[in-house]
């Protein structure tokens, strides 16, 4: 007869508690503990497996020489966009888990890489959000072939661990996790426990049958994977989807990856016929290129792509008491840093301004080389006072004011240049590391000469510590 226990789990972060709390120590989440029943048999799955192994219980270890590395089997997605963020392609054995708000295109993207593996491997679609009917329709829209996919509207974890058995597929698809429940647990569908046995389930049998595994993970409101934290410990890689849902295009990140960089980054658009690579981000993000007072470009650099984006600023008169900092796509902290270094430094006081800015096209820019576009769009909306045509920017900007070098700044010159600016502002070091006989390199020293060369004298005018390149108009 199995022992029943109750316990008191954090529905946000999965701490255990013998009794309930109003508030969770661990995520600092009010009022988050739910009660749930655990059926525990005596010995559990630690017993079995050592029934398994035989009654002498002999284990060996292995030399790591003799153990076949798995990235020689990636194979790809059918994306160059996902195999990038993933690291070269879908490891097999790897369970992945794939956030992102509702209707940001999850599913539509898991469809499309099933419809591609389908002819080279088996695959299954484990659905219990939607009807196959309702797979079939999309399908229909987006896939080649949509008749190789097998799909199983199941939400019954022990049906579907058994159909995974039976089928051996090699790329699974649960869509969502959240949806699966074990009659074994008895709390509902979507509960900390239940997420966590189903993921820890098919954890068991991405390891053990080589199959790669995707999870679509439902997100929370402010943009958490929904359920228990332990849940991103468990995987291998964590997809990000990101973007504005309604616009067309949408960024895709590793928030956390095992077999690859988390920096890099896959932009898709998002059409009738599905999601759409995009390889050249530049155009998508850098807008017209039309100077207007307020707008700066930025040479960004996520992983190994290089691209220009443009950032936004509106400088206006403050009705509150404490003027606003509002930012979407940037760091709101490292924003109220430039003001206070354009104020102090750059005779730009905005105490009494509200400064908004926003990185357009719904990307997030996290890097500090974004400083030097965000003073600069400040300043110009400030002033009314548009950026000469053909102008870019990167460069971290320090609290002396002065403006500092930035990873792979031949990169960023480069890309700038292709896609046809004929200004490209920088540290002075960066601009030496580009080549000095480099006509549109520009080299500043501080915020205040990369203003007076891009929008006119800054007043009044202490002596500014630069070089020859800081006179240089642009
Ligand atoms: N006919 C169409 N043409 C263009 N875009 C479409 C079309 N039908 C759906 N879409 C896009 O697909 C999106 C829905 O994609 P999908 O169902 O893959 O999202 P999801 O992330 O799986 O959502 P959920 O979390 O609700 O399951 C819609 O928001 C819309 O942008
Ligand atoms: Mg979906």
């Amino acid at each position: 007869m199995p022992k029943r226990q109750s316990v008191f789990v954090c529905s946000q972060c999965g701490r255990h508690e013998a009794k309930w709390l109003g508030h969770c120590p661990d995520c600092q989440t009010w009022d988050s503990f739910v009660e749930e029943t655990l059926a525990t048999s005596p010995g559990g799955v630690g017993r079995a497996r050592r029934k398994a192994r035989g009654a002498a219980g002999h284990v060996t270890s292995v030399s790591l020489s003799d153990v076949t590395s798995s990235a020689q089997q990636r194979f790809s997605s059918g994306t160059a966009e996902l195999d990038r963020v993933l690291g070269g392609g879908i490891v097999p054995g790897s369970l992945v888990l794939v956030g992102g708000e509702p209707g940001i295109g999850k599913s539509t993207l898991l469809l499309q890489v099933l419809d591609h593996v389908a002819g080279e491997r088996p695959v299954l679609l484990v659905c219990g959000e939607e009807s196959a009917a309702q797979i079939r329709m999309r399908a229909e829209r987006i896939c080649a072939s949509p008749g190789s996919i097998r799909v199983l509207a199941e939400t019954e974890l022990e049906t579907v661990m058994a159909a995974l058995d039976q089928e051996r597929p090699e790329l699974v698809v649960v869509d969502s996790v959240q949806t699966l429940y074990s009659d074994d647990l008895s709390s509902a569908p979507g509960s900390v426990s239940q997420v966590r046995e189903a993921a820890g389930r098919l954890l068991r049998l991405a390891k053990q049958s080589g199959a790669a595994v995707f999870l679509v993970g439902h997100v929370t409101k402010d943009g958490a994977i929904a359920g228990p934290r332990v849940l991103e410990h468990m995987v291998d890689t964590v997809l990000q989807f990101e973007g504005d849902k309604d616009r067309f295009f949408r960024i895709l990140r590793a928030a956390k990856n095992r077999f690859g960089s988390t920096n890099e980054l896959g932009v898709f658009e998002m059409s009738e016929a599905g999601l759409r690579p995009v390889p050249d981000p530049s155009q998508l993000f850098a807008g017209e290129g039309s100077p207007a007072a307020g707008s700066a470009l930025h040479v960004a650099v996520e992983g190994t792509r290089c691209f220009l984006v443009e950032v936004q600023a509106l400088v206006a008169t403050t009705e509150l008491a404490l003027p606003r900092r509002v930012t979407t796509g940037f760091d709101r902290n490292r924003l109220a840093m430039i003001v206070a270094v354009l104020g102090r430094h750059a005779s730009l006081p905005l105490s009494s301004s509200d400064v908004f800015v926003n990185i357009a096209g719904g990307i997030h820019v996290e890097e500090p080389a974004a400083d030097l576009a965000v003073a600069v769009a400040i300043a110009s909306a400030s002033r009314n006072v548009p950026l000469p045509a053909g102008a870019a920017l990167f460069g971290e900007i320090g609290l002396t004011g002065e403006v500092r070098s930035s990873s792979q700044p031949e990169r960023r010159y480069a890309e700038a240049t292709r896609v046809g600016r004929s200004a490209v502002v920088m540290a002075r070091g960066d601009a030496g590391r580009v080549g000095p006989q480099k006509s549109s390199a520009v080299g500043v020293a501080t915020v205040r000469s990369a203003l007076s060369s891009l929008l006119g004298t800054v007043s009044p005018a202490p002596v500014a510590p630069g070089n020859q390149s800081d006179e240089r108009g642009v």
